[in-house]
């Protein structure tokens, strides 16, 4: 297992392109089983995410072709010949579920393998399957396997409504709806960018979807859909991440592909900590206003608040800010794993249930730590880009699921960085 070495140094200073959205992509790609016709996606990100998502795809008889280093899919599922999503894949990506609605919405019929939990909590499936029963599915879980089907063959338009907001289910239920017979309407839906960028993908395959980005998605049904080619939105999360790091360790970098309003919610926090984000024609410009930044409260709630995928990050800046912090996570109920860690590089964090309390110290020191999930593991990074003296971060297989090159765009900043080949 490779690890990644860091030693603290000073400012940071020069451009991050940001990539491809992983959470758009891992939707967007099932969006093909929709289709006996090509989809196409652009900009997508080089991550093991998508690398997986692929082989499931193709385990199902889908054609999907890496282009231009891996920046463009081009994906067929004219015939898709089984319609099994096995255990040893989904285990490997919970998103690996959003397979259920496209397959069950073209043919009728899906055994897909619930994914389990993971280290961030139990995340169940529960409103994907109750979202799809109310469209007329049929399912029965047996042997860790969900298998569905659709009397007659076709789901039917219904009024799906979620008791709290689910991004996932949100986008099984629309992908789904896209071909089922008649109206259906999605209430309390999640209106992150990713849904968003799904549902202008899906319109331009013919689908017919009103809302997109409101609470009240309301989708037509049709018989078919064609191809498409589609660009994947910018990485709302990867872009917050790297505003991090001049707002860390000082310095100005420019953040190119990113748009305000995909972290409108973490600029203003970031603002509030005594950081400065510019927009510029190329993207958003981040360094500090004046010095040590400032304590600052944070509550993780969905889009448009302020992202649960931005939390491990932001904690790892406040454990440098100048007073106490205190972070809510309403959405995981287990997401401070990184907490501990932090606190080996001599943060001070008093962890109680989904609140933790942080008072920043002036520096933090360099140490031996373990990635435990994938947004921990780049919290850690960056907290060992401020420390003292060096921060080996173990396990970083988890950052490479959803971070592509990151040693390379964080050493072209200046950060001491290097990879060291596990065995
Ligand atoms: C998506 O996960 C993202 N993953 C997550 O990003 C992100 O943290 C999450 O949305 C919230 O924004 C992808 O898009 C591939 P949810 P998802 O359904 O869809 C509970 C990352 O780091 N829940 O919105 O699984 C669930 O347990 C990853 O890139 C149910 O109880 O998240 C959680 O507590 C991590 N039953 C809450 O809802 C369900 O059927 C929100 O989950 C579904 C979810």
């Amino acid at each position: 297992m490779d690890s990644i070495l860091v030693r603290g140094n000073g400012p940071l200073n020069g451009v991050i392109p940001i990539a491809g959205a992983k959470n758009a992509c891992l939707t967007l790609m099932p969006a093909t089983l929709l289709s006996e016709e090509p989809l196409t996606l652009t900009n997508a990100p080089r991550l093991s995410d998508i690398r997986t998502m692929t082989q499931l795809l193709q385990s199902l008889g889908a054609e999907v072709a890496s282009l231009k280093d891996g920046l463009v899919l081009a994906m067929s599922s004219h015939s898709i010949d089984n319609h099994t999503a096995d255990y040893d894949i989904v285990r490997k990506m919970r998103a690996s579920i959003l397979v259920l609605g496209p397959m069950l919405a073209r043919d009728g019929h899906a055994i897909v393998s619930l994914p389990g939990g993971c280290a961030i909590g139990a995340r169940p499936v529960d409103l994907h399957l109750k979202a799809l029963e109310a469209m007329g599915a049929e399912l029965d879980l047996r042997d860790g396997y969900v298998h569905a089907k659709a009397p007659g063959g076709r789901l039917k338009g219904a009024v799906v409504e979620f008791p709290f907001v689910s991004v996932g289910a949100t986008e099984n239920a629309l992908m789904a709806a896209t071909l089922a017979k008649g109206t259906t309407v999605i209430k309390n839906a999640a209106r992150e960018p990713e849904i968003v960028d799904l549902a202008h993908c899906l319109k331009k395959m013919g689908a017919q979807i009103e809302g997109e980005g409101t609470s009240t998605i309301t989708v037509q049904g049709v018989d078919r859909l064609h191809g498409a080619t589609h660009p994947v939105v910018t990485d709302r999360i990867e872009l917050g991440t790297y505003m991090l790091a001049p707002a860390i360790c000082g310095g100005e970098v420019e953040c190119l592909g990113g748009r305000m309003d995909l972290v409108a919610a973490f600029a203003e926090k970031l603002d509030q900590a005594g950081v400065s984000v510019v927009e510029t024609e190329r993207g958003l410009k981040v360094s500090r206003k004046n010095g040590r930044v400032k304590a600052v409260d944070v509550t993780t709630e969905p889009f448009p608040g302020f992202p649960t995928d931005l939390q491990a990050q932001m904690m790892a800046l406040l454990c440098t800010a100048d007073g106490t912090s205190v972070l809510e996570e309403k959405i995981f109920e287990n997401r401070f794993m990184h907490a501990p860690e932090l606190m080996r590089m001599g943060a001070k964090i008093d962890v109680h249930g989904g609140t933790a309390k942080v008072t920043g110290v002036s520096k933090l020191r360099g140490a031996p730590v373990m990635a435990t999930d994938l947004r921990a593991s780049v919290s850690l990074i960056l907290a060992g880009l401020a420390a003292e003296g060096e921060t080996v971060v173990s396990r970083v297989y988890h950052l490479d699921r959803g971070y592509e090159r990151v040693e390379e765009k964080l050493m072209a900043c200046g950060a001491h960085i290097e990879r060291i080949a596990g065995n």
